[in-house]
């Protein structure tokens, strides 16, 4: 067998926790990333038949059985992540009845998946029946984004229609917008509902007043997305204070959408 911490989706997962630490979208354990592995990819690192041991996940997943996901572990601190990937990260297998994951490789001081696997594994169903080639689900609590949910309505025509306005390239990266959701308990099966039930129209959501959710085929992708609201959302607050006197007109947004022809939210503009 390889070494496991030299596979390409390992070194991929730990720069991208890192990324997101070092760039203060997660504080101490705040986060968690779950990334979709296919039998093929983890085959060469790990014996895939022998389970540690079994952890019920309190909701049924029948849709995703046999699934296997690279997951962050609850309570662990992002910015542990990339030296010590074994205690923080795990590989699970979700069990044949849906309600239980396997833990085939992590986790090694006892620890197990992240509180809201029910928000990831329900986001990764409707996602990947949209797309099939959906791997990631990304939370984080990015602080502009953060602050942004204080001070502007928690509507999500307003919200997308204001970060499009922030930057040029907005409404390119995410021309689907972002959904909303408001404050809600979390690490419930409720939120995860919740969430899955926006991902089957966005690649994002965010979590009122908690944080804000992404998906995509890649961590790229997914951090890409996240990263492109939370820069709109820096400039929102930098500005949200001041005389606007200058801002992109909704002919101007069209434009860019039918220029780079992307399928965007029509009604998310107003004129
Ligand atoms: P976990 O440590 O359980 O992943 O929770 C962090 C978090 O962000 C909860 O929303
Ligand atoms: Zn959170």
């Amino acid at each position: 067998m390889k070494d496991i911490l030299s596979a390409p989706f390992m070194t991929k997962m730990c720069e991208t926790a890192a990324n997101m630490y070092r760039l203060g979208w997660d504080e101490r354990n705040g986060g968690n990333i779950s990334l979709l592995l296919t039998e093929e990819e983890v085959a060469p690192y790990l014996d895939t038949t022998q389970s540690i041991r079994v952890i019920p996940t309190g909701f049924p997943a029948k849709e995703l059985a046999g699934k296997l996901f690279l997951v962050t572990g609850t309570g662990k601190y992002f910015k542990n992540v990339q030296s010590d990937p074994a205690n923080q990260l795990g590989i699970i297998r979700i069990t044949g009845d849906g309600e239980a994951a396997e833990l085939l490789w992590g986790w090694e001081d006892g620890g197990k998946f992240t509180s809201e696997l029910p928000a990831h594994l329900m986001s990764h169903r409707a996602r990947l029946a949209v797309d099939p080639e959906n791997r990631v689900i990304m939370h984080s609590h990015p602080t502009y984004t953060l602050a942004m949910n204080y001070v502007h309505p928690l509507d999500e025509k307003q919200f997308t229609h204001t970060l499009w306005q922030m930057c040029t390239e907005c409404i390119v990266v995410f021309p689907d917008g972002i959904g909303v959701l408001p404050w809600m308990l979390c690490g419930t099966n409720e939120i995860g509902e919740a969430t899955a039930e926006k991902m089957r129209e966005f690649r994002l959501v965010v979590w009122g007043m908690h944080g804000i959710y992404g998906a995509g085929k890649t961590l790229d992708e997914a951090f890409g997305l996240i990263e492109t609201v939370e820069k709109a959302a820096q400039i929102y607050m930098l500005t949200a204070h001041l005389p606007r006197i200058n801002t992109i007109q909704d002919h101007e947004l069209r434009a860019l959408a039918e220029s780079f022809g992307v399928a965007y939210r029509k009604d998310f503009l107003s004129e």
